[in-house]
C-alpha cells in the first residue's frame, strides 16, 4: 500500500513538530495545523487518510473537530490525542467517530502500532470493496460480442485507450448499440478498476439536482442542503465517471463540466475550496452532438474536450453479419436462464433477422430472442416465435409511419384493395414491397422526399429499403 497522508491538528508546537519529523522520516506525507479551523481547511483540500486530533485546541474542542471532520467525510480515520488520560473524554471521542485514541505523553512506538492497525483496517475495507465488485456481474470486453471487422477494430482501439490513464472518451451510437457496455468494459479493463465506476444519466434529473449530484454541496448551500454532500466526481476519485445522455445537460452545467475537464478540480455548491479529483470521464449520447454544437445547444469547447477520443458504435443493421452471432449468444444465455435447449436458428429465421432494420439495435435483438426462447416449443427458433414486425417488416413500418405522420397534402389509399385475390402459389410480401417502392420511385423520377411521402414512410426508411432491395 502506498504511504498514507496524515494530518496532525495540535496547538503545542513541540508535539506538532516532533510528530511531523518522526512521521515524515517514516515516509508518510504529513500536514500540520495549529487550530481546528485550519485543520478542517487542510482536510478539505488535501484529503488525508488519517487525522491526529488533539483534545484541547484554542477555539474549538477536539470533539467538535472530530464531528466536523466526520460530517465532511464519513470515512475519515481519526486518532484522538488526550493529555489527561481521561477515560470519559476518550469514550466521547470514540462515540463522535474517532477510530483510535492515544494518551499524551506517548512514545513513537505507540504511534506506529496505531498506524499499523489503521493500515490493516484500510486494506481490509479495500478488499471488501473489491470483493463486492467482483461479486457483481462485471462487464468486460469478453462479454462484448461482434465479429465484423469494423466492430473488432473498435474493440481493439477501446482496449488500447482504456489502459491510458485519464483520456476522456466520448461514446456515440444509437440507442441499444452498447454504449453502456463499452463504458463498463473500458473501466474494468483500466488501471482504475479497483476504484469506483459511477454513472449518472444526465437526462433523468432536473438541472439543479444534477449539479448537486455531480459537484456535491456544502451544508446550507441551499434550503434543502441540510448536510454536506460529496458529489459524484469526488466519490469517483481515482475511478471513472460515466455521464450518460450528455447531450441533455444545460449551459450552466456545461461550463462547470468544462472546468472539471480543464483543471481536474471540483468545487461543491456553496463551497470555496477547489477539490482535486483524479477521474476519467466517459460521456455518451445517442444524439448528434456535432449538430447540437452547430445549433448552439451544446458548447463547442466542451464538445472538443469530450471528444479527445471518440468511439462511434455502429447500428446493428450496419453489421448484419453479427446478427446471427449475437442471436446464438443470446439463445445460449436464455437457454440457461429458462432451462431450455434450443439449438439455434434455421436459415429462414436467420434471414428474417438479418433483413430486419433493428431500430432498437442489440437491446431489441436481445429482447426478441428472450421472448422467442420462452415461446419456442421446437428445437430451433421458428418464425412463429418472432414478433410480427420482424416477420412482416414492410407491413409494420408502413402502418406505423402512416399513423404517426398523416399525409395531409396527398390523399393516398392506406391499403391495397381488400378484394385482391391471393394466387394459389402464395405471394411474396418482399416482392410486393420491392415492386411498390420501385413503382413509386419511377413515378416520382427518383425523388426520395416525394417517394417517401407517397409511401407514408420516412426518408430514412425509404433509403434503407431501397438499399436492401438494391433499387
Ligand atoms: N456487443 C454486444 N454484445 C453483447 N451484448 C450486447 C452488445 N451490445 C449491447 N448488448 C446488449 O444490449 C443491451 C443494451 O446495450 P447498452 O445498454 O450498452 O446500449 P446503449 O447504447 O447504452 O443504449 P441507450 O442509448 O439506450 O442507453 C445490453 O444490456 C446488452 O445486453
Ligand atoms: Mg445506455
Amino acid at each position: 500500500m502506498k504511504q498514507l497522508k496524515i494530518l496532525v491538528i495540535e496547538d503545542e508546537k513541540l508535539i506538532r513538530w516532533s510528530l511531523q519529523k518522526h512521521l515524515t522520516s517514516k515516509g508518510y506525507t504529513v500536514f500540520t495545523a495549529e487550530s481546528g479551523e485550519e485543520g478542517i481547511k487542510i482536510f478539505e483540500e488535501n484529503h488525508p487518510e488519517v487525522v491526529f486530533v488533539d483534545n484541547k485546541l484554542p477555539n474549538m474542542q477536539g470533539l467538535d473537530v472530530i464531528l466536523r471532520l466526520k460530517s465532511i467525510d464519513d470515512e475519515a480515520v481519526i486518532v484522538f490525542m488526550t493529555a489527561y488520560g481521561s477515560i470519559e473524554t476518550a469514550v466521547s471521542a470514540m462515540k463522535a467517530g474517532a477510530t483510535e485514541y492515544i494518551n499524551k505523553p506517548f512514545a513513537f512506538e505507540e504511534i506506529e502500532v496505531i498506524l499499523e492497525n489503521i493500515k490493516s483496517k484500510i486494506s481490509i475495507i479495500k478488499e471488501i470493496q473489491l470483493l463486492r465488485r467482483q461479486q457483481k456481474d462485471i462487464v468486460t470486453f469478453d462479454h462484448i460480442i461482434g465479429e465484423t471487422s469494423v466492430f473488432k477494430q473498435i474493440i481493439q482501439l477501446s482496449k488500447k485507450i482504456s489502459r491510458t490513464k485519464t483520456t476522456t472518451i466520448l461514446l456515440l451510437g444509437e440507442s441499444g448499440t452498447g454504449k453502456d457496455m463499452f463504458a463498463h468494459a473500458i473501466h474494468n479493463d483500466s488501471t482504475r478498476n479497483e476504484k469506483p465506476f459511477v454513472t449518472i444519466n444526465c437526462s433523468s434529473l432536473p438541472e439543479t439536482l444534477l449539479e448537486s449530484e455531480l459537484f456535491g454541496h456544502e451544508k446550507g448551500a441551499f434550503t434543502d442542503a441540510k448536510q454536506l454532500k460529496k458529489g459524484l466526481f469526488e466519490i469517483a476519485d481515482g475511478g471513472t465517471v460515466f455521464l450518460d445522455e450528455i447531450g441533455e445537460i444545460n449551459q450552466a452545467t456545461q461550463i462547470k463540466l468544462l472546468g472539471v475537464l480543464e483543471n481536474r478540480v471540483v468545487r461543491r455548491l456553496g463551497g470555496s475550496a477547489n477539490i482535486p479529483v483524479d477521474i476519467r470521464i466517459i460521456a455518451a449520447t445517442n444524439r448528434d452532438l456535432k449538430k447540437a454544437v452547430d445549433e448552439k445547444l451544446f458548447r463547442e469547447d466542451l464538445y472538443y474536450r469530450l471528444k479527445v477520443f471518440q468511439i462511434t458504435l455502429p447500428p446493428l443493421r450496419e453489421r448484419a453479419k453479427d446478427i446471427p452471432i449475437l442471436a446464438e449468444y443470446f439463445i445460449k444465455h436464455y437457454n440457461h436462464q429458462f432451462q431450455k435447449n434450443i439449438n439455434g436458428v434455421g436459415d429462414s429465421v436467420r434471414s428474417l433477422l438479418m433483413n430486419y432494420n433493428w431500430p432498437g439495435n442489440i437491446r431489441e435483438l436481445r429482447n426478441v430472442i428472450e421472448r422467442a426462447v420462452i415461446l419456442e416449443s421446437m428445437n430451433t427458433l421458428q418464425a412463429e416465435s418472432l414478433p410480427g414486425e420482424i416477420v412482416l417488416p414492410g407491413e409494420h413500418e408502413r402502418t406505423a409511419s402512416a399513423e404517426s405522420k398523416p399525409n395531409e397534402e396527398v390523399d393516398i389509399p392506406r391499403s391495397l384493395p381488400y378484394n385482391m385475390q391471393i394466387p394459389m402459389q402464395g405471394i411474396s410480401l418482399y416482392e410486393i414491397e420491392k415492386q411498390l417502392i420501385k413503382n413509386a420511385l419511377e413515378q416520382t423520377g427518383y425523388n426520395q422526399t416525394l417517394t417517401a411521402k407517397l409511401l407514408g414512410i420516412s426518408r430514412d426508411t425509404l433509403r434503407y429499403k431501397a438499399k436492401k432491395y438494391k433499387l
